[in-house]
């Protein structure tokens, strides 16, 4: 039996749910996930181009036979657009995924982690606040660490020296998530996502980008001269700690005292959590675990680190495991695994020589009626299933 099928029946206690960047990685896994287990799903993704646009469709593809999800083309970012969708619709949980992701694009694009991670997030948090959700769970990151070198990463460390926008920006969501939670009695978990991997992964992060070149014989890029470390983890465990997490908003901690004041935990209904596999991985020994299972030797680029990059990261998970019972299990070998046989699958490496970008795959999505129109080309909010 796949270990993940008794997941599937397990009854959870919410059932609408808004999840902001349903196209991506992690929100294409938890969309399915939950519309698996019934749930009705509201999908929202802007489908930028920061990476391949045809892998995010392909994802959405996945998505719309269920009949309990819909699908809408936006930008959290845009006011107007977002307090329609939360006029129209009442959710009993929000995800929030939609972000600018990734650590060295925000050297190059500071505008775009504004724009998504601060605007965008705040908008999260007015339609969460007037939306009457009971619960707002967001994305956060393990980047928020920063210049801490303290060993395993803690939500009861400080964490006020980051070393990138994109860092600052998940910080940020902390601090807003946490007024609202103060001012407005709003709900909200913020989680700390430990490099995420798996099927279907991010063309950006390391897995996606040494698989490739070593299939292709390219040379790969290994920053630090190697000398890095991290807490690789697997998706259907970031999946399993989101969907627990969901059904439980937070409660305040009577405990909490401001004079000694506790990151971790709050008076109010806020909350942060690490999830990471506790079990950080060496750099050169995540290549060699890609070599092995593609039988090809990488050709390396030794490189210094690179601005904005961390050394380690390592998560603590002891209060996850205290709340919700619950820690990532699967080890880096089967991961990897999973990954590889999906990238040969999807990009036909398995059976012929790719395109010469290696990665392009047929899109046939179509697009149907405005939700809040009804026409098929209103251009305020096109419609993707
Ligand atoms: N994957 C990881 O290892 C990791 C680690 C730490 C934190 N996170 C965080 O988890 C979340 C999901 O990450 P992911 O790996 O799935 O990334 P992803 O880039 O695959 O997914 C994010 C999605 O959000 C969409 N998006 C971006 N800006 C938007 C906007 N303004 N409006 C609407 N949609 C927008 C993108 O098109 C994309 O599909 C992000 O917040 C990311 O910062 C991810």
């Amino acid at each position: 039996m796949n270990p993940n099928e008794h997941r599937k029946s397990e009854p959870l206690n919410y059932n609408t749910v808004l999840i902001t960047g349903a196209a991506g990685f992690i929100g294409y896994h938890l969309s399915k996930r939950l519309l698996e287990n019934g749930c009705s799903v509201t999908g929202i993704d802007n489908l930028n181009s920061y990476y391949d646009v045809g892998l995010k469709k392909a994802r959405l593809e996945m998505l719309t036979p269920f009949e309990n999800f819909s699908f809408f083309k936006i930008d959290i970012s845009d006011k107007e657009v977002m307090g329609k969708i939360f006029k129209s619709s009442h959710f009993d949980v929000v995800v929030n995924l939609a972000a600018q992701a990734g650590v060295r694009y925000s050297l190059v694009n500071p505008q775009a982690y504004i724009d998504a991670n601060i605007v965008g997030f705040v908008n999260i948090l007015e339609c969460c606040r007037h939306g009457d959700v009971e619960h707002l769970v967001f994305a956060s990151s393990s980047s928020v660490y920063g210049a801490n070198t303290k060993m395993p990463f803690s939500v009861h460390h400080n964490v006020d020296h980051p070393v990138s926008l994109y860092a600052a920006s998940k910080k940020a969501n902390e601090l807003m998530s946490h007024t609202y939670s103060h001012l407005f009695g709003l709900s909200s978990t913020g989680l700390r996502f430990f490099t995420v991997y798996g099927p279907w992964g991010r063309p950006d992060m390391a897995l996606f980008l040494f698989t490739k070149a070593i299939l292709e014989k390219n040379p790969i890029k290994v920053f630090n001269h190697g000398r890095m470390q991290r807490d690789f983890t697997y998706i259907d465990d970031i999946i399993e700690g989101v969907v627990r997490v969901m059904g439980r908003p937070p409660e305040p901690d009577p405990t909490w005292n401001g004079d000694d004041p506790d990151p971790g935990t709050s008076y109010a209904k806020h909350k942060i959590y690490n999830i990471g596999n506790n079990n950080p991985v060496e750099l050169m020994e995540f290549i060699a675990t890609i070599e092995k299972e593609l039988g090809k030797k990488a050709e390396k680029e030794f490189l210094d680190l690179q601005p904005g990059d961390v050394v380690a990261t390592y998560a603590d998970i002891d209060d996850l495991k205290k709340d919700f019972g619950f820690s990532p299990r699967t080890p880096i070998e089967t991961g990897i695994k999973r990954f590889v046989a999906w990238f040969k699958e999807y990009y036909g490496y398995e059976f012929s020589t790719p395109s010469s970008s290696g990665l392009e795959k047929p899109q046939n999505l179509h697009h149907v009626n405005c939700f809040m129109c009804s026409k098929s080309s209103c251009g305020i909010l096109p419609i993707f299933i």
